[in-house]
């Protein structure tokens, strides 16, 4: 990718994509409340694409050759957000593959935007959201699935000091996220405390509210 200030996102004034194009739901919810659990239930039986902001900040992060690697380990280690343009260009070019290579029409954007600026620049440049997915869970369940989560992640931030890192920074910057969709009325909150099956039943009645239906037909995974 080019330097952050060249990126196509940064210099677009105008939505790439109509809602008919590409509808998108954002997920959000803390640390470890249980976002890509549910995004891979919803994918199998809606056919949705999944795009996770994180995982895709950790490839390109492994990327051999990107500019930006070092940048984004700091920031994830720290627990702090890095720089929209990166992350919306990575997002943008992982919908635009989805769209030309797979004809997905359906996006689930999984942790993201968590942070004002990103909520704004990605509705003015990418596409406006249909709505926000939200799972509501309390910090002590949230730890002790990222504690458990970190014995086998490999994640260098699934550790108590990072943990605690991200903590601040949803309370402080991503929630007020949440909080400006939900003046709008652009949020569909779920408890994310029961078991995933449980949590998944509340998902599916909370999407219907939103006029989304599982499909009669079955996706093929690919
Ligand atoms: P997020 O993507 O929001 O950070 P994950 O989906 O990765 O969260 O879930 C964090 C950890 O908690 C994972 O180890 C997952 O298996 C577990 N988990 C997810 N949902 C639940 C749930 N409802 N009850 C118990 N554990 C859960
Ligand atoms: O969603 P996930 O827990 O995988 O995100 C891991 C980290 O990636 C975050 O703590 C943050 O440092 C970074 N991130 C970001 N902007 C996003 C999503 C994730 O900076 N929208
Ligand atoms: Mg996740």
């Amino acid at each position: 990718m080019p330097a952050i200030d060249q990126l196509a996102a940064a210099k677009r004034t105008n939505p790439l994509y109509t809602p008919e194009q590409a509808t998108v739901i954002f997920v959000l919810g803390g640390p470890g409340a249980g976002k890509g659990t549910q995004c891979a239930k919803l994918v199998q039986d809606y056919g949705f694409k999944h795009l996770s902001a994180g995982d895709l900040l950790r490839e390109e992060q492994d990327r051999p050759g990107s500019e930006f690697g070092d940048m984004i380990k700091s920031y994830i280690k720290e627990g702090t957000i890095v720089p929209m343009e990166v992350t919306i260009q990575l997002l943008e070019n992982a919908m635009g593959a989805a769209i030309e290579k797979e004809g997905k029409k359906m996006f689930l954007i999984d942790g993201f935007p968590r942070k004002m600026d990103q909520a704004l620049h990605f509705e003015k440049t990418v596409v406006p959201s249909k709505f926000t997915l939200f799972f509501d869970c309390p910090e002590d369940v949230m730890e002790e699935r990222l504690i458990n989560r970190g014995k086998t992640s490999g994640r260098a931030d699934d550790n108590a000091e990072s943990i605690k890192k991200r903590f601040k920074t949803f309370v402080e910057t991503s929630m007020p996220v949440v909080d400006a969709f939900e003046k709008e009325g652009r949020v569909v909150k779920v408890m994310a405390t029961r078991s995933p099956e449980e949590v998944y039943e509340d998902v599916k009645v909370g999407l219907k509210t939103k006029g989304i239906e599982v499909p009669t037909f079955k996706f093929v995974a690919n």
